[in-house]
């Protein structure tokens, strides 16, 4: 049994197995690959794009799903090994694990950091005590990676390309570009867009307003071994102009500088001075015809400008609607 937990431990021609099975679903979507199968939702936090792909994708594929939150009525979780229960939480991981796997065929888990303590969050502990536990395989819906957004996201470039006459995404310029929000955000999409990225062959540039905000070191460390393994080199530049230009991708991000985690009044005015971090149309002239894109929820005019993003060379549409076929693709690779 496998999950789909981490990009990092599927093979780039595994991910592009599951990426050409998507393509085939978006153009046929309807199927039994999951006839009386039941996969089980889990938010622990909010979502709009996750919580209705892959419900809609269950369905079209004669399968079925069930959403379960805090907020919809389920027993508060407890998750850590060994815990004496006598605070808020009713009922420990390894029997919710254990429980949803004797009903439901795949359980998929969305637990966003907790944003107090990053060398905590950054064990990922609730997808993990559900790995460890459940009988099924498990899907990370988002924790502090978002492997099916990335996959989305490698769908949507690779089609652009492809439909464009630009080739295939090895050794394109892609920028991974810090942008101003007003909360401290996941690193999530961050960390996953720089692996998958890497690992499918671009020459990726992280841009961010300051060391402060490069992120966690074994992503870093991922992608800079992607880049080696392909023949590129991972670029961190503090510098909008030389990071744009030449760009073939821009993704735009904002997330909470790591030093400042848990401390995030401290970080506020910090951040507050970069919001010229915006993908605006002058930094998009700079590029060479960029794609650009944002995984979504996005706050216009503050991460990226109306005329950036409602121009033909915004890809975010596309991206979240593959959302929907990859996670067909991924519940059909995990099913078998
Ligand atoms: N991109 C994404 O995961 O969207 P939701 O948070 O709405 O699910």
């Amino acid at each position: 049994m496998k999950h789909f937990l981490n990009t990092a431990d599927w093979t780039r021609p595994e991910l592009q197995a599951m990426l050409d099975d998507a393509r085939a679903l978006k153009a046929k979507p309807f199927g039994d690959a999951l006839k009386n199968k039941t996969i089980a939702l889990l938010f622990l936090n909010n979502s709009l794009r996750t919580r209705t792909s892959f419900d809609v994708g269950a369905r079209q594929l004669g399968g079925h799903a069930v959403v379960l939150s805090p907020s919809g009525g389920m027993w508060p979780l407890e998750f850590e090994e060994g815990a004496r229960m006598d605070g808020e939480a009713e009922e420990h991981v390894k029997e919710a694990a254990k429980v949803l796997s004797r009903y439901c065929d795949m359980i998929g888990v969305r637990a966003f950091p907790k944003f107090q303590d990053w060398q905590e969050d950054r064990k990922d502990k609730i997808l993990s005590a559900f790995a460890k536990y459940a009988d099924v395989p498990v899907i990370n819906m988002e924790t502090i990676t978002h492997p099916c957004q990335e996959l989305a996201h490698i769908l949507a470039l690779q089609e652009r390309f492809e439909r464009e006459g630009r080739g295939p995404l090895d050794g394109k310029k892609y920028v991974l570009t810090w942008t101003y929000h007003p909360k401290p955000l996941n690193t999530a999409v961050a960390n996953s867009a720089l692996m998958i990225a890497a690992k499918f062959g671009m020459a990726v540039t992280l841009l961010c307003p300051s060391k402060d905000y490069i992120l966690d070191e074994r992503y870093i460390a991922q992608a800079e071994k992607y880049s080696a393994d392909n023949g590129q080199a991972l670029t961190i530049s503090h510098d909008i102009e030389e990071a744009y230009r030449g760009a073939d991708v821009v993704y735009a991000k904002s997330w909470g500088a790591l030093p400042f985690f848990g401390n995030w009044a401290e970080e506020k005015p910090i951040r507050d001075q970069y919001k010229h971090f915006i993908v605006d149309e002058k930094k998009m002239a700079l590029t060479n015809s960029a794609l650009v894109s944002h995984c979504l929820p996005m706050r216009r005019n503050v991460k990226m400008t109306d005329a950036v993003f409602d121009s033909a060379s915004c890809v975010a549409y596309e991206e979240a609607e593959n959302r929907l076929h990859v996670q067909k693709a991924i519940m059909k690779a995990l099913i078998r």
